[in-house]
């Protein structure tokens, strides 16, 4: 056998694993035909965040009047803004290369898929032999009817993120995640924004309280972004005075290009699944066991891949779960219900475990606090958002918190590990948190739980 573990796909979850596994002394091979790193690294949250920080400077500079600093009109220069962002991708792709070489992980840049059982075929013409294969190959952005990616009025997300423009009118089709987020972006850079969601409230998808959703939805609005909810876009094209979409009853609104963010499907087809015999299921996810195994002895799949959230860091849990069980340890279990999730809109969302919603009747002690009340958020001039905590009514375990307002994807990390590790709300409302700093907003909502806040009226 050429390895002991050979992984198909450099993103979050294939580089992950292959260097936790090289860690644990397999004989370790990682394939990528694109750059390391994967969509999350080059074509999703690293760049996003990036445009994100960069262009929060337009917001802030815009209303420092306010604290009698002024600043004139914020000048974009397109390409140094593009470039700056390539810039923090590579110095990361970089990083993971040096940290493959260092963990003696052999790196083939080739396509690689299955070539019957332990046999991997690199683009190449080589092929290699492995004693297990791990797939991690992620998703790719999903097409619909009337929005052709080929028509150059049509964006993905990769195109929005190449910066190759500002359009003047950019509609958003899908008020989802990455739609929300760089409709926030664009926004930001100057374009006029509509967000067209099929549904009835954005982020349908995401385990929400309805007053979390409420809040952004009301801040989009403020900054001027117009969000249409339950409205199917219906196709794109050029009609009399210039292009624009048609949404539902006839109506259309004009624009200068369409980003359409309506999901993100497994790469699963091209993987020569079929000379192992798994078959993806109907919408095109790998069915997979308790220990990620596939159908197949020896073939195993993670991330995008297989079912649960589409995010980086669920993918990279999952290669290190997987690496440590080939390695002989157990099988670290991955429950789904409380992987953080972090949006970077404006403010950003940040939310673990289980909504109010969710939680039902066992989720009976519910405790809220505002960052209006927050001594350093008003020092920010971040007012907006509220921290909330939900706990089981008996035990007062944590079972969900929500964050929407400044830093909440900073801010949920403390609540992650309350909610992974069943810590109660005594345990975050008396640990004695520094003054003054934001995660004391945490602490307040836990002890408004418990009836005890100081900071605010309990009820
Ligand atoms: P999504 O599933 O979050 O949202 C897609 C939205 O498009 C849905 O709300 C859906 O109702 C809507 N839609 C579908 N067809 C439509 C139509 N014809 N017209 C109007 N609306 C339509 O998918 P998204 O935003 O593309 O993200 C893909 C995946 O990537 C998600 O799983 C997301 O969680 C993940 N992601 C997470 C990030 C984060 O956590 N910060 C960042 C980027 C992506």
């Amino acid at each position: 056998m050429d390895y002991e573990v050979v992984v198909i796909g450099g993103g979050p979850g294939g580089y992950v694993c292959a260097i936790r596994c090289a860690q644990l002394g397999l004989r370790t091979a990682l394939i990528e035909r694109d750059a390391l790193g994967g969509t999350c690294l080059n074509r999703g949250c690293v760049p996003t965040k990036a445009l994100y920080s960069a262009t929060k400077l337009v917001r802030q500079a815009a209303t420092a009047g306010e604290m009698g600093i002024a600043f004139g009109p914020a000048k974009i220069e397109l390409p140094r803004l593009a470039a700056w962002k390539d810039g923090v991708v590579s110095t990361l792709v970089d990083g993971i290369e040096t940290l493959l070489g260092k963990n003696g992980v052999a790196f083939f840049g080739a396509g690689g898929c299955l070539d019957g059982p332990g046999r991997v075929a690199l683009s190449t013409g080589e092929t290699l032999s492995a004693e297990r294969i791990v797939l991690a190959t992620g998703s790719t952005p999903i097409e619909i009817p009337g929005f052709s990616f080929e028509d150059p009025l049509v964006w993905s997300s990769d195109d929005a993120l190449a910066l190759s423009e500002i359009p003047e009118r950019l509609a958003v089709i899908g008020g989802g995640v990455i739609g929300l987020e760089l409709a926030t972006i664009y926004n930001r850079l100057g374009s006029l924004v509509t967000v067209v969601e099929l549904l009835p409230e954005i982020l349908p998808v995401v385990d929400l309280d309805r007053r979390t959703v409420a809040t952004l939805k009301r801040s989009l609005k403020l900054q001027g972004i117009d969000v249409r909810t339950g409205t199917a876009a219906q196709s794109i094209g050029t009609h009399g005075g210039g292009p624009e979409v048609r949404i539902k009853d006839g109506e259309a609104i004009p624009v200068d290009r369409a980003l359409v963010a309506v999901g993100r499907r497994p790469n699963s087809a091209g993987l020569g699944l079929e000379t192992v015999g798994v078959e993806p299921d109907r919408r095109g996810f790998l069915p997979v066991d308790g220990t990620l195994r596939t159908s197949a002895e020896g073939v195993y799949a993670i991330g995008d891949l297989v079912a649960g959230p589409m995010l980086a860091h669920k993918a990279s849990a999952e290669g290190i779960a997987l690496a440590e069980a080939l390695a002989g340890g157990e099988m670290r279990s991955i429950d789904h219900d409380r992987i953080p999730q972090a949006i970077f809109t404006d403010p950003e969302i940040a939310s673990v475990g289980l909504s109010e919603r969710t939680a039902g009747e066992r989720g009976s002690l519910v405790g809220r606090f505002s960052y209006a009340a927050l001594g350093k958020a008003l020092g920010m001039r971040e007012p907006d958002g509220f921290f909330q905590v939900v706990a089981d009514g008996d035990d007062h375990r944590l079972l969900g918190v929500q964050i929407v307002g400044a830093e909440a994807s900073d801010l949920i990390s403390e609540a992650a590990i309350a909610v992974q590790n069943g810590l109660t709300l005594e345990a975050i409302a008396d640990a004695i948190h520094p003054h003054p700093t934001l995660p004391e907003g945490l602490k307040e909502a836990a002890e408004n739980a418990l009836g005890r806040a100081i900071h605010t009226v309990n009820r």
